[in-house]
């Protein structure tokens, strides 16, 4: 029997990076994935490679910036698989720019989608795994989480509520409710997430700034996702910061 079996995940952002390979390896330990994003058709690829593979997954049309969207995708989850073991927090968006530049457009998605939509699904799943009173939410923050850089403002800023909720959540849910909570704070890490950056100086000063440091691939975070969700029950992982071994800020 494989760790997960009989177990089921919410992969927020499983269209791509972090969240594709966190899909795939959490299916292929026996867990039923329920794969979320708004690119379904990236989703229906990857539920095919799943379900070639011998797993089980499900895709769920979801925008994580609507609550109703997310709650639904919750729903179908339970509806699926009766129970909602794991969710992995992961969506997320990295437009950086320097403040002076204002893009303020930018500022707001970030809060959006780092923040409210974090929340989302949090509340979402919540209420089934009180009931169950069993569960575990990874919160994917950032280094960006805990140290700050030029043009980082705003996401640094989102990625610290994200670290904060996180030992918040922990502290409430995991002694009296048998809820665990983990945030992990990934490195680079080689993904399309730098592709909504704007900001021509950011572009610049981002490309300066790794270059020469070899970053990590996807598939080294779904492994530290995968080694904090199959611990044993009496073990919590609170956070886990996993940096290229090169990168020093
Ligand atoms: N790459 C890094 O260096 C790094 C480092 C530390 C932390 N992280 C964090 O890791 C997480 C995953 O990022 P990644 O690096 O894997 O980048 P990515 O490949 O760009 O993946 C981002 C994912 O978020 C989804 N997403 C964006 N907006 C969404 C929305 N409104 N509703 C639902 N899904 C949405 C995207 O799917 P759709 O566009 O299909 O909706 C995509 O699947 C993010 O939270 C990021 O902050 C990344």
């Amino acid at each position: 029997m494989s760790d997960l079996s009989g177990k089921s995940a919410i992969v927020t952002g499983a269209s791509s990076g972090i969240g594709e390979a966190t899909a795939r390896r959490l299916a292929a330990e026996g867990a039923g994935i329920a794969l979320a994003a708004r690119r379904t058709d990236r989703l229906e690829d990857l539920q095919a490679e799943i379900e070639a593979d011998g797993g089980e997954a499900i895709v769920v049309a979801t925008d994580v910036t609507d609550r109703e969207q997310v709650q639904a995708l919750a729903d179908a989850t339970l509806a699926a698989f009766g129970s909602i073991d794991i969710l992995i927090n992961n969506a997320g968006v990295m437009p950086l720019s320097f403040i002076k530049n204002l893009h303020e457009d930018e500022w707001e998605q970030m809060v959006d989608v780092n923040v409210k939509g974090v929340l989302h699904c949090v509340g979402a799943v919540l209420p089934t795994m009180l009931e169950q009173e069993s569960g575990h939410i990874v919160n994917v923050s950032s280094t960006a989480g805990r140290r700050l850089f030029p043009g980082g403002a705003v996401y640094c800023g989102t990625k610290h509520f994200v670290r904060a909720l996180s030992e918040g959540m922990r502290k409430e849910l995991a002694p009296h409710h048998n809820i665990r909570v983990t945030s992990i704070q990934p490195g680079a890490v080689d993904t399309e997430l730098t592709n909504t950056i704007t900001d021509e100086e950011v572009i610049e000063m981002f490309e300066e700034r790794h270059s020469g440091i070899e970053p990590l691939e996807s598939d080294d975070i779904a492994e530290s996702i995968l080694y904090v969700v199959t611990a044993p029950d009496r073990v919590d992982v609170e956070e886990l910061m996993v940096l290229p071994s090169d990168q020093r800020t």
